[in-house]
């Protein structure tokens, strides 16, 4: 980082950082990012982004060419100190706090008294309090006189720009002056409501959001397995059930994915295993989902094979997380198709339409088609992800389908 110095440092220049220091400079504060990636530093130099988000490049490229934002691969001194690096689960489910941490050493040695050290990552409770024994350990001669918030993130990707700006905060301070001071930063640049709390709360407060959904989630899904059973339609039950005028259950799908519903439950199960009962069994009950769904399909083609002597062609449709996005982290639907490479009694089609047939993200199956043609030949069409170019598809009558997502479901609550 050059010598003048930047009023914001912002670590991890992802999803998340880099989106905010590219707001923050809008404002026409100066900004710097800090980021261990090289490729990442000299993309955001060049004005350039290394990610897919709508509107993020055109502000990249303004802000930047304006002089507000820079990045580097080192830290420096700054007014304001901001963590946005990630923060994954370990195999055996329990946070990795490794990088916020090893964020946070970095910054101390740059650290001043009337600073604001802000962590905005997805942290398990009592992160923030970690954090801040370690810069007093360090740095005893602050305790008192820097101020430290915890302020989570919760925007969509698609709508992150708008999102960010517009979007309630949640400012948890480990003190009053320390809520204040961080809600007088976010009132910069948001224009949504910042409401102050502790850090702990803050904390608690963005998993708690996660593990909320996730739970919804597996409640439609466990009816997903007990309509099966009784041979009800759970489309129809839910739009039914709905009709109710204090009920909302959300559709079923082959499980929960992506980096943030599948994930953050598990960082207050790690932590408090005996409490966390309906947390672990909604993360448990989607897990299971696309191991069910899996079997189902498994059924189908045997039962076909036996039936016509021969391998059915079958059409996997869609591995995204969700649908009408790309993005395949967690993806339940991809696990089911990287189930399907190692089952030989079927000739399998691949289908994502949100990505090209060359994308490396593809490149362990073989067989990748465009939706139409995928249809056109297949035996059994198994719907994983309600893409929208799935719903445009007309009934071919001699196909058998199995509909995991409610893709050919007319019926909306
Ligand atoms: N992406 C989302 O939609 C979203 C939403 C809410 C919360 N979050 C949370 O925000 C945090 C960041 O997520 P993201 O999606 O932006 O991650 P990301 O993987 O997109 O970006 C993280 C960046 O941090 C950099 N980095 C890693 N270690 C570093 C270090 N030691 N020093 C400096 N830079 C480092 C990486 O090179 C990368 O560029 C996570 O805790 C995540 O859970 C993400």
């Amino acid at each position: 980082m050059s010598d003048e110095r930047s009023r914001i440092l912002i670590a991890g220049l992802g999803y998340i950082g880099l989106p905010t220091a590219a707001l923050i400079a809008r404002n026409q504060i100066k900004v710097s990012g800090f980021d261990i990636n090289e490729h990442v530093v000299n993309t955001v130099n060049r004005g350039e982004i290394h990610i897919v988000e709508p509107g993020l490049g055109d502000l990249v490229q303004h802000v930047v060419s304006n002089g507000y934002l820079k990045a580097s691969t080192e830290p420096g001194k700054a007014d304001v100190f901001m963590i946005a690096v990630p923060t994954p689960f370990t195999k055996n489910n329990e946070p990795d706090i490794s990088f916020v941490e090893e964020v946070t050493r970095r910054f101390i040695p740059f650290l001043e008294e009337g600073n604001l050290f802000i962590i905005e990552s997805t942290c398990p409770v009592g992160t923030t309090e970690k954090m801040t024994r370690l810069i007093f350990s360090e740095r005893p001669e602050l305790e008192g006189k820097i101020y430290i918030a915890y302020c989570p993130e919760r925007v969509l990707p698609g709508k992150v720009i708008d999102e960010l700006e517009n979007n309630d905060r949640v400012i948890g301070g480990i003190d009053q002056a320390s809520s204040d001071i961080a809600a007088k930063f976010y009132a910069l640049f948001v224009r949504g409501e910042l409401h102050r709390t502790n850090a702990k709360t803050a904390e608690m407060c963005k998993l708690t959001e996660n593990s909320a959904r996730d739970v919804s989630i597996a409640f439609a899904n466990e009816l997903s397995i007990i309509c099966d059973k009784a041979g009800i339609n759970i489309w129809e039950l839910i739009y039914l059930a709905n009709k109710h005028p204090r009920i909302n259950i959300l559709q079923p799908g082959v499980g929960v994915g992506g980096h943030c519903i599948a994930v953050d439950p598990w960082f207050i199960v790690s932590e408090f295993p005996l409490e966390s009962k309906i947390i672990r069994t909604a993360r448990e009950i989607n897990n299971y989902k696309p191991l069910w769904v899996m079997d189902r399909i498994k059924s189908v083609i045997l039962r076909y094979v036996e039936l016509h002597g021969r391998k059915p062609r079958v059409a996997l449709m869609g591995l995204a997380f969700k649908p009408d996005i790309d993005d395949l982290r967690e993806s339940p639907a991809l696990y089911i198709a990287n189930e399907m490479l190692h089952f030989d009694k079927a000739e399998v089609f691949y289908v994502e339409p949100n990505l090209p047939s060359d994308s490396s993200k593809l490149a362990d199956f073989r067989s990748v088609l465009p939706v139409n043609e995928a249809y056109a030949v297949a035996d059994i069409v198994v719907f994983l992800v309600a893409h929208r170019e799935f719903r445009q598809l007309e009934i071919d009558d001699r196909k058998i389908e199995l509909d995991f997502c409610g893709v050919r479901n007319s019926l909306k609550a």
